[in-house]
């Protein structure tokens, strides 16, 4: 599959490409480095096969370093994980994960872009609030006893005032 995001002059080794099922073992490995509940290999297979569900993987060299699974309900669009693997990080491959979502919400009209993260995930809400993205609650999500932020991004239908840089 061609990559849909090329990488920047500042960012030459990495391309975001369309998850494709010989990903999933590495997708798989990504998300139970991070996440204490990690999806099982079913669940994530279903995820994929989903018609509805958007789910893309960055690329450094031949390998895979982080993903996205957005889905979309009501107009708007619900980003259901983002993850890269922790040897990986602060090199900007969230926010160029992040940064193809918002590309094509826009592209797509769609109005708002939303997500929950845990209260203690500092990172992650850094990364998500210099994407533009604010809290607008904090509710028990059913991550355990830890509460979490939902977070939101209007799209300024005239696409400038909220694109993350990639
Ligand atoms: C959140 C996550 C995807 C960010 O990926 P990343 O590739 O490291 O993000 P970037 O390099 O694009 O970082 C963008 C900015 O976010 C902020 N940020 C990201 N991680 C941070 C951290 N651990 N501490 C403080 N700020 C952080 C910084 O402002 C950073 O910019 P900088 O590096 O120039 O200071 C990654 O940390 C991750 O996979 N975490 C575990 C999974 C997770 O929590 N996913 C979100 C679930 S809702």
């Amino acid at each position: 599959m061609k990559p849909v995001l090329s990488p920047t002059a500042e960012d030459p080794e990495w391309r975001i490409r369309g998850m494709e099922s010989r990903d999933q073992g590495r997708v798989f490995e990504i998300e139970r480095g991070c996440f204490p509940s990690a999806w099982t290999h079913t669940v994530l297979a279903q995820v994929i096969a989903t018609p509805h569900m958007r789910t893309f993987v960055v690329e450094e060299g031949e390998v895979v370093q982080g993903f996205v699974i957005v889905g979309t309900e009501a107009g708007v669009v619900h980003i259901w994980n983002l993850a890269v693997a922790q040897e990986a990080r602060r090199r900007g491959l969230g926010t160029a994960l992040l940064s193809r979502v918002l590309h094509l919400a826009r592209l797509e009209r769609f109005k708002t872009v939303a997500l929950s993260v845990r209260e203690g995930n500092l990172g992650a809400q850094l990364a998500y609030r210099r994407a533009g993205f604010r809290a607008i609650n904090i509710r028990h999500l059913g991550y355990g006893d830890e509460d979490a932020y939902e977070m939101r991004l209007d799209l300024d239908p005239g696409g400038a005032s909220a694109s993350a840089s990639a």
